[in-house]
């Protein structure tokens, strides 16, 4: 079954854990934790403090995609404050494979992340490192964006990548995802759904969660 992972970048923060409380009680599986500094993206979010937030009030794997340059520098703050699997994005790691094994080093699954311009061959020498590979459907920074329709396809070309080398890691996609996109996205080999306005823009999550899963 694919794994619903309510991202709170969409999330009301004003009750970040009421919010919580419901998405996990209407099935969702991770909780993507969208970390952002104003200079890989356009945007700022939040950091450790959240994840540590998160950790007390629910009991979901914590998924923290962090969009920000030099990740090295703070991945051990994040794996300390609770994270359960880290995303780095490939284009602000020079050297990407000491990255996950950092992440990995913390007993955290790891994951890279590739924007919708990077080609999948990025990840090919670092394979023997990933846990997960997250690919954006939309191009970083901000919630309730357009789905890019050529992730199909490249999510397509991850997949037999993946098999070709004989790992399991799990493909994750990331922006757009919803009742139209979904089902694209999880025949062409996705296993792990990010979802924010598809869910915390409706009133009744359970019903939104429901719906995805229908439409996987
Ligand atoms: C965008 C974030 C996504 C975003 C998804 O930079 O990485 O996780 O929150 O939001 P939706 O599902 O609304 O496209
Ligand atoms: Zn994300």
């Amino acid at each position: 079954m694919g794994i619903i992972a309510p991202s709170i970048l969409s999330a009301d923060f004003t009750r970040l854990g009421d919010e919580l409380n419901l998405v996990e009680t209407a099935g969702a599986d991770w909780i993507h934790i969208d970390v952002m500094d104003g200079q890989f993206v356009p945007n700022i979010t939040y950091g450790p403090l959240i994840v540590e937030a998160c950790k007390k009030a629910s009991n979901l794997i914590l998924d923290v995609h962090l969009m920000i340059e030099k990740p090295d520098l703070i991945i051990p703050e994040f794996a300390r404050a609770g994270a359960d699997y880290i995303s780095v994005h490939a284009e602000a790691c020079t050297h990407l494979h000491r990255s996950l094994q950092l992440i990995k080093s913390f007993g955290v699954k790891a994951g890279v992340a590739l924007n919708p311009a990077t080609p999948i061959s990025t990840i090919e020498w670092s394979i023997d490192q990933l846990d997960f590979v997250l690919i954006m459907s939309v191009n970083p920074g901000f919630g309730g964006q357009k789905f890019i329709d050529s992730s199909i396809e490249k999510i397509k070309a991850l997949s037999a990548l993946l098999k070709a080398k004989n790992c399991d890691a799990i493909i994750q996609v990331d922006g757009g995802i919803n009742k139209d996109t979904i089902n694209a996205v999880s025949m062409a080999g996705a296993s792990s759904f990010v979802a924010g306005s598809a869910i915390f823009n409706t009133d009744n999550y359970k019903d939104a969660i429901l719906n995805l899963r229908q439409h996987m």
